[in-house]
């Protein structure tokens, strides 16, 4: 239930979402009162969509750095905006330009492929990018003659390999998101112990010994999916708990457990009511990628998005 302040500042964002002709999307981890005001929430892959076909003058993303960098890189002619400050994705900043660099040095007869989780300054060096939805499909057309270069998530990596058995170098060879590599075996066996009835969902940025645990596997929007159309009644969510918040409100015919309601990514959360009507208002928080970035992150992009 909202309180006046919050729908006063609700209607503030509508009235000046419609004066500036922008729209709003916003990510699957984004706080419930966010989600309410998105024109389109989604996983990475869908906001990706989204921005490419976006007819307004304005994107405000609600999410972390580099979804706001790629709706940027994909609509050099609108004004990208994005509240708050500091929504740094802890996974994307653990790949360096330089580092891939020196990969694509050390192996140069390696494609490079990325995880769409990366600046797009390292963007701009790959061949291609993929979320969890389509990594199988596209690296399966990679690598047949040497290794992907593949970065930044261990996690991924895993999933990537198991699914295609293609041989795969992951840069840099630590990268993993703090939050869903925070789940253990343990954890997940005492949360299936107490639900054996529960089929478990998982995110493959999780360890490969969850992943190996786990009935279904695949990106956020994927993971919605899912659980919405099949005809089991309850999961095991193991990733951030605002997905199986998510998931209880829209589909309340079933039940979600969460692996632990510590599963929090705080940048995820940084998009408040008062900090998306002010950046709409001032339009100052506006994301800028240099041009010759841009233009050179825009290719692998549009080739993930050929796939899709
Ligand atoms: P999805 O691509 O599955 O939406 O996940 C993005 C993400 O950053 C999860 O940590």
């Amino acid at each position: 239930m909202q309180d006046t302040k919050e729908e006063m500042i609700v209607e503030r964002i509508e009235k000046l979402k419609e004066k500036k002709n922008a729209i709003i999307l916003a990510h699957n981890f984004s706080k419930p009162e966010i989600r309410a005001v998105a024109d389109v929430v989604g996983g990475s892959s869908g906001l990706t969509t989204e921005a490419n076909e976006a007819d307004c003058d304005m994107i405000l993303v609600c999410g972390v750095d580099f979804m706001a960098e790629i709706a940027a890189v994909l609509n050099p002619d609108k004004k990208v905006i994005t509240p708050g400050r500091g929504a740094a994705c802890p996974l994307a900043k653990q790949l360096s330009k330089e580092e891939l660099l020196e990969a694509k040095k050390e192996h140069p007869d390696s494609e490079v492929l990325l995880y769409l989780n990366s600046l797009a300054k390292t963007i701009s060096l790959a061949d291609c990018v993929c979320t969890a939805n389509n990594a199988l499909k596209i690296a399966g057309t990679m690598g047949d003659n040497s290794p992907i270069l593949f970065g930044p998530d261990l996690g991924v990596s895993y999933y990537i390999s198991k699914g295609t058995a293609k041989d795969l170098i992951s840069i840099p060879d630590y990268a993993v998101c703090p939050v869903h590599n925070k789940i253990t075996v343990d954890k997940l066996t005492e949360v299936k112990t107490a639900h054996p009835q529960a089929t478990i969902v998982a995110h493959p940025e999780c360890c490969p010994d969850v992943q190996d645990m786990a009935e279904y596997i695949s990106s956020t929007g994927e993971i919605v999916k899912f659980c919405k159309e099949s005809e089991i009644k309850e999961f095991i969510v193991a990733a951030d708990v605002e997905l199986s918040r998510m998931l209880q409100d829209e589909a309340p015919g079933k039940t979600f457990y969460p692996v632990s309601e510590s599963l929090v990514c705080e940048y995820m959360r940084i998009s408040t009511l008062a900090n998306v009507a002010d950046a709409l208002e001032t339009e100052k928080s506006e994301v800028v990628v240099q041009r010759e970035i841009a233009d050179a992150a825009r290719i692998p992009i549009e080739r993930m998005l050929e796939f899709s």
